[in-house]
């Protein structure tokens, strides 16, 4: 019998999978399909201070091996979360749930994580410095350093539960980046959000996508994500949620190994929206597989 629990700050997991931000709405529209709670969490998606309408459409290309999105953080609004789709979410899920905190100031994003810090079943608070797709906000403030640390302090103030920064892949230094988070207070790191990306559609000889670039994910970045968790393991002495590309139980073990103590699931529901069940259930044979008993034991396992 293997042990698939992890510890994630203050949460115990059943198990290290989650459904990212952005691809599991607010859990509830999966519960539909089958029971969430086999999962070991979910972030649910980028909420704002404001409701979002998002980007002109088209906001999705499809690429080998992967997809480019533009969504444009689209989402009701944190008073709407918390009035509406949150007694939603509690009929049907009996766990904590990752919140998952976008903003395009930063007293924005610690009006929206003071807030949400308050309901109960949030477990954790991810904040997305690292939206790709919002002009003014999101990845302005994850590709620079000093705004990022300026974000965690000021989350950090008004909170109570653990705080998460998620970071962008699109900068030259993430490491330095993941650093000073963890300076200024942050309790771990979740990793990494797209890669810029663009397709151009030959007929029209013009950009896919209507806001022309967006971000790219799935199983094409795997190894990008995992060489920067590996990285930022060596730098850092706060648990990282690791994703980018995660589509297999075996993918959650290489991550794990790499240092992630959890491992976010994205582009991978978009495509299959068992996806995240399947990871689970795989999960026990594939650690019978590579002969591990204990998930928590292979946490940085490959350093
Ligand atoms: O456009 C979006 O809503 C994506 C958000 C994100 O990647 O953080």
């Amino acid at each position: 019998m293997v042990n698939t629990k992890v510890q994630l700050s203050s949460l115990t997991l059943d198990n290290p999978v989650i459904p990212a931000s952005g691809t599991f709405g607010f859990g509830y529209e999966f519960a539909e399909l089958y029971d969430i709670n086999v999962l070991g969490s979910f972030s649910f998606k980028g909420t704002t201070k404001e409701p979002r309408f998002g980007n002109p459409t088209p906001r999705i290309a499809e690429c080998p091996e992967g997809l480019i999105n533009s969504v444009g953080l689209q989402n009701p609004g944190i008073h709407a979360v918390i009035a509406e789709e949150l007694p939603k979410l509690a009929k049907c899920f009996h766990k904590p749930v990752i919140a998952n905190i976008s903003g395009f100031s930063v007293d924005e994003y610690a009006y929206c994580c003071e807030l949400i810090d308050k309901e109960p079943q949030v477990g954790l608070i991810e904040v997305n410095v690292s939206c790709p797709n919002v002009h003014n906000g999101g990845m302005a403030f994850g590709t620079d350093a000093v705004a990022a640390a300026e974000v965690t302090r000021a989350v950090k103030a008004v909170t109570t539960k653990p705080v998460y920064i998620k970071l962008s892949p699109n900068v030259t230094d993430i490491v330095s980046i993941a650093k000073a988070c963890e300076e200024a207070g942050a309790d771990g790191i979740s990793m990494i959000n797209t890669l810029l990306g663009m397709r151009i559609d030959l007929n029209r000889k013009k950009p896919i996508i209507a806001n022309k670039m967006g971000g790219f994910s799935g199983p094409a970045i795997f190894p990008v994500a995992l060489r920067m968790v590996y990285q930022v393991y060596e730098a850092v002495n706060i648990p990282i949620i690791g994703m980018g590309g995660v589509s297999s139980a075996d993918d959650v073990i290489e991550m794990m190994l790499a240092g992630a103590t959890a491992v976010q699931v994205g582009a991978a529901n978009l495509i299959d929206p068992f996806a995240a069940k399947k990871i689970v259930e795989d999960l026990p044979r594939a650690m019978e597989q590579y002969h591990i008993s204990s998930l928590k034991d292979i946490i940085g396992g490959a350093h």
